[in-house]
């Protein structure tokens, strides 16, 4: 895509106060001359075959969404996103006007889908576990500017809607392993659909990438169970997090016969073709399987290329995987399968300011029989123990990862760690996490703050500015925290505006680094000075960071993408009001449906809803200027 002016990560808008808890403003907000209106909201008609009228759902209906509704319509809790945009009236330009926004969808509120309050006692159905798994997975919405205006285009051949239940390929090296194979699949090459699709990425050759994060909680047991060490490592267990849909749907259940290796075929990067809807999603398991968070690549301009993916867990890993092939700019097609082959790396982060990335390749190091490990395919289908007995840098959860867009430089937020600073580290419990108990390692270079409750930001340059090195050099963006807390170790280093639980991350083409936060509690306890969820700008050269968005109550604001020109953005707002029950928003969001940020399609206001919103600046100028 053509780059506008030059990347220089400047900042010309003038930022907003916090959103504190005295005064809350239940809306998105924006600076001064910029304006933000709702896209498209949670059941929502996309423009698939099915429902063509204004709504999917009428949201003032009590019943609970279908999957026959909820496949037709924008799926619920959106998160990572995408703007590709259509060609555009002169030779090799794009639109700025006409394009597909594909968006993922990371989880449901079970209760809100099911309009019940009384969720964890319900009788569960296969209908209503179809219905859930019909709302995850991926949105794609043809968008359309017309005097001005942006409107989903209803119907649309490119609309469509990929699902906890859309049949999937199964590629790379653990392609057709037994530990892939289950009584519906004997191949170990397919699978339905995906699950707890969190950020995303793309490819240089114009495809999606939707990663797959916490798809451990779907799962549950009826009967006894017994976790294995790999169920234990992912935090697979009995009770999964409260989705039950085990009880009515045997390919949940881990009892289920044949079964058991069902939640192996998550946790991968799925590689989508955005303009073919016909097109089957591929699982491409050369990246690993972890809590994938999202995917951006690098590439050089002799076409070396690599992916960056992170693994949101506390005291996890960063990874690096690169291809074996160079990315072809002349043939698209002879991209297809370039995630199917390369080498998957580690990150190690050294006390001085070096980085080495660690092959995670059988039989190299000791990924070896001798180690337990039986293959490239057994290595990527436990990827956590893998990168557990190489010696990788257990980080304070990884989430989103940005390069810049002409330097390479590699920024990912570390969104905080309650586990981290009072115990020795043990190498039999590395992961930190809920599920593997009390562990709390040490404190290090790269994750320096003992109760790491606000987060910080790492970056690194490859060596040689290389996709393919092996080493690199890493220092610290920011520490986030409140510069008016008492406790040294809470107030950060941040220049500007305060912020913590850095999540979605993401540059524009001129070098602005956005960044957007995932924390609990609007503008109560730690977050009484910095207020509720918002996203920030901040200028990588003087590291100056700016509040541009506020949000609407017990929201996280997530996902980003700006039109080609960088004139539109989109902005993701997801579970509004978390914690909904029928007859009260006990957070007390009436978003988007009050209409503060416009009018939508619904008349009556009944839940709060997840949405996109379009963001411009009222002279028509770049965001962020
Ligand atoms: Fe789904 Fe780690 O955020
Ligand atoms: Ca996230
Ligand atoms: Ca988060
Ligand atoms: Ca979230």
């Amino acid at each position: 895509y053509p780059v506008a002016p030059a990347p220089t990560g400047a900042i010309g808008f003038t930022g907003l106060p916090p959103n504190l808890a005295a005064g809350f403003i239940d809306a998105v907000r924006v600076p001064a001359g910029y304006t933000a209106k709702v896209m498209v909201s949670w059941g929502d008609a996309i423009g698939v075959a099915g429902p063509n009228a204004l709504v999917g759902h009428d949201h003032s209906d009590p019943s609970p969404i279908t999957a026959a509704v909820q496949n037709a319509t924008f799926g619920q809790h959106n998160d990572g996103m995408h703007f590709f945009p259509f060609a555009g009236v002169g030779a090799g330009t794009v639109s700025n006007d006409r394009g597909l926004l594909v968006v993922n969808h990371e989880y449901v509120d079970p209760g809100l889908h099911a309009n019940t309050a009384s969720y964890g006692s319900a009788t569960i159905t296969k209908a209503l576990v179809d219905a859930q798994v019909a709302a995850h997975g991926v949105s794609v919405v043809e968008l359309r500017r017309m005097g001005g205006k942006w409107s989903v285009v209803r119907p649309s051949t490119f609309a469509r809607r990929i699902t906890g239940a859309t049949p999937m390929t199964i590629s790379g090296p653990a392609a057709g392993a037994d530990a892939l194979k289950t009584a519906a699949d004997p191949t170990g090459m397919s699978v339905m659909g995906t699950l707890n699709n969190c950020a995303h990425g793309t490819t240089p050759w114009g495809t999606y990438l939707t990663c797959e994060e916490n798809w451990n909680g779907y799962f549950g047991a009826n009967g006894a169970f017994t976790q294995t060490p790999v169920e234990r490592r992912y935090g697979v267990t009995a009770g999964g997090f409260g989705y039950r849909w085990h009880e009515a749907d045997a390919r949940f259940d881990l009892n289920a016969p044949g079964n058991r290796n069902e939640p192996n075929r998550f946790g991968w990067v799925v590689e989508i073709d955005p303009f073919n809807p016909r097109s089957t999603p591929v699982k491409r398991t050369a990246l690993g399987r972890i809590k994938h968070e999202s995917c951006d690549y690098a590439v050089a301009p002799d076409g070396t290329v690599c992916f960056y993916t992170g693994d949101d867990e506390r005291n996890d890993y960063m990874y690096k995987f690169v291809c074996a092939g160079k990315f072809n700019k002349t043939n698209r097609a002879a991209n297809r399968n370039l995630l199917d082959s390369g080498t998957l790396y580690v990150a190690r982060f050294n006390a001085d300011g070096t980085g080495t990335w660690l092959p995670l390749v059988f039989g190299v190091g000791p990924l070896t029989a001798e180690n337990g490990f039986t293959s490239q395919a057994d290595v990527l289908i436990r990827t956590r123990q893998a990168a557990d007995r190489v010696g990788a840098t257990m980080m304070d959860r990884p989430e989103w990862v940005a390069v810049h867009p002409t330097t390479r430089e590699v920024y990912l937020t570390l969104t905080n760690n309650n586990r981290r600073g009072t115990s020795p580290a043990s190498v039999n419990n590395p992961n930190g996490s809920s599920s593997a108990g009390g562990s709390r390692p040490p404190v290090d270079a790269a994750n320096p703050r003992p109760d790491n409750r606000y987060g910080h930001i790492i970056r690194w340059t490859e060596t040689g500015n290389s996709p393919a090195a092996t080493s690199f050099d890493w220092d610290i963006f920011a520490e986030c925290g409140d510069k008016m807390a008492t406790a040294a170790n809470l107030k950060g280093n941040i220049n500007g505006d305060d912020l913590g639980a850095p999540d979605g991350l993401w540059f524009d083409k001129q070098g602005r680094l956005w960044i957007q936060t995932d924390q609990q509690g609007d503008g109560l306890g730690d977050w009484a000075n910095i207020g509720g969820n918002a996203m920030f700008a901040a200028d990588p050269s003087t590291r100056k960071i700016t509040r541009f968005l506020t949000s609407p109550r017990n929201c996280e604001v997530t996902g980003v993408i700006n039109t080609p020109d960088g004139k539109t953005m989109f902005v993701g707002i997801q579970h509004p009001g978390e914690d909904w029950a029928p007859g009260g928003y006990t957070k007390n969001s009436t978003w988007p449906d009050s209409g503060a940020n416009g009018p939508t399609t619904q008349a009556v206001v009944t839940k709060p809803r997840s949405s996109v919103v379009v963001i411009t600046k009222d002279d028509g100028g770049v965001i962020g200027t």
